[in-house]
């Protein structure tokens, strides 16, 4: 049977104390809306609608994905009403399963038990017992176990707010006999609103049957309401992430101190100390090591690199067998060829840097073709802006470039050219030659150093 996922993600999210819209708080780097919706694309659906209200075009906007179809509520009079605004786009002979923006940790297989529950004639719903329950709505259930109802905290009796079974307000159900109910709410309840949980009691007087599920984990039906449950939900998810890469292979020193804000994929036996940040599009070949405390986004590491401690590396691509660190920062469009060393601080920005190549010291290499074999010496300085534009400096196959040396693009300096220690480089250096621009040092035989009252 074709599934419609609704995802209802109009709420304000008061307690964020925030002017960004609830749903796009991020968790792991993206929007906690993106992670309900890629979850819902694993179901593979007929359909994704998405009920946004609160924060309008900034919501739609943060999702840009042509799949999703996107209803406004206009009026937030509750989860029923919600639901109701999404009826007009539903196959009626759907299952519909109803998701939170604000619920991003919920698991694929949990909802794929709870959609195998759901039909025509048959309400599945997703309940956890806790300990704490209060301020969730209660399933009641009759003395044979049956669910009859759910009641909101705010409606129940002493006695049934003891129930510890609560109602993680994720459904799924046939869209035919949602529809009818839905049509049927009132806001008579101490919240004046449309709750979509009052469907439960029509159905068990409809003697549909109200089946329940459980997730396998609670963590998966938190819910982001404030900036403390939102640390929470980070860090249950970090764990998640941690141990997907350990389960691939990878050595994690401590997986707690590991933050995965996108994508990784990681080879054989890389390691990865703690502090590490890894965003983006981060792709680690066989047996690389990143060092503690370094920030890496967009990034592709090639086979044994080794990223020593306390780097930032990003939109670069560090080549195989490369040594970068500790303390350096790789910027944007940046290409280390094979066995290539950058050491400490070091910047290197929008530039290429040929096989077996050395930056070791206090450098600033920008917008530069650098060949292979060259070594750059301490405090060299690509000079690659003149106030309004950036220029380029070539430095072909093995060149030696000394301490402190300035290169003032455009130029180039010529394969094998050595240029001395202390040098201002505006014109091309010719290969093979050495070339310097220095003072003359001088010595004044006999010159004293003043003195105090002298
Ligand atoms: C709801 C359930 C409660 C359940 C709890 C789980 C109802 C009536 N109650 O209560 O049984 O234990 O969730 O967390 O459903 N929303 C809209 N439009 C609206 C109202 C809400 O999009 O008009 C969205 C909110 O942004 C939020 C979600 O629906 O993401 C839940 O709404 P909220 O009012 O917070 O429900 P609860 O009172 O927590
Ligand atoms: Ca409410």
């Amino acid at each position: 049977m074709a599934l419609e996922v609704v995802i209802l993600a109009a709420g304000q999210g008061t307690r964020m104390k925030s002017d960004l819209p609830k749903v796009l708080h991020p968790l792991g780097g993206r929007p906690l809306l993106a992670h309900v919706v890629a979850t819902a694309r694993a179901l593979s659906p007929a359909r994704t609608v998405v009920i946004y209200g609160h924060g309008g075009k900034r919501v739609t906007a943060a999702l840009p994905e042509p799949d999703l179809v996107w209803v406004e509520q206009a009026e937030r009079l509750g989860t029923g009403h919600a639901v109701q605004q999404a009826l007009p786009v539903l196959d009626p002979a759907a299952t519909v399963l109803v998701l939170y923006g604000d619920v991003p940790l919920i698991r694929a297989e949990t909802l794929r038990a709870l959609v195998a529950r759901a039909g025509p004639d048959t309400l599945a719903l997703l309940t956890v017992e806790l300990d704490e329950p209060a301020g969730y709505g209660r399933i009641l259930r009759d003395a044979g176990g049956r669910v009859t109802a759910i009641r909101e905290d705010k409606d129940a009796t002493e006695a049934e707010r003891r129930v510890r079974e609560i109602n993680t307000g994720i459904l799924a159900v046939g869209a035919g006999r949602l529809a009818g109910w839905l049509q049927r709410l009132s806001n008579d309840n101490a919240q004046g609103e449309y709750y979509l949980t009052d469907i439960v009691a029509m159905a068990v007087a409809d003697g549909v049957a109200v089946e329940t599920v459980q997730p396998a984990d609670p963590d998966e039906v938190l819910g982001a309401n404030s900036k403390a449950q939102l640390a929470h939900l980070e860090r249950v998810y970090q764990r998640r992430r941690a141990g997907d890469l350990m389960d691939q292979g990878v050595t994690l020193l401590d997986p707690a101190r590991l933050d995965v804000r996108g994508t990784v994929r990681a080879g054989r036996d890389v390691v990865i100390d703690v502090n590490v940040v890894l965003a983006g599009e981060v792709v680690l070949g066989d047996g690389v090591s990143i060092g503690a405390g370094c920030v890496l986004r967009d990034v592709t590491v090639g086979d044994g690199a080794e990223i020593l401690p306390l780097c930032v590396i990003e939109e670069a691509v560090i080549g195989p067998g490369s040594r970068v660190g500790p303390y350096s920062r790789i910027r944007p469009g940046t290409r280390l060829d094979d066995g290539v060393h950058v050491g400490n601080f070091v910047e290197v920005k929008n530039s290429t840097i040929g096989r077996g190549s050395k930056v070791n010291h206090l450098s600033y290499i920008g917008d530069t073709d650098m060949g292979s074999g060259v070594n750059i010496g301490a405090g060299t300085i690509t000079c690659n802006y003149d106030g309004a534009n950036k220029h380029r400096t070539v430095i072909e196959d093995d060149v030696f470039v000394g301490s402190d040396v300035q290169l003032v693009a455009p130029v180039t300096v010529g394969r094998g050219a050595t240029i001395g220690a202390g040098s201002t480089i505006t014109r091309d250096a010719p290969p093979g030659e050495l070339t310097l621009s220095r003072a003359r040092q001088t010595t004044r035989p006999g010159w004293k150093r003043p003195k105090k009252g002298g």
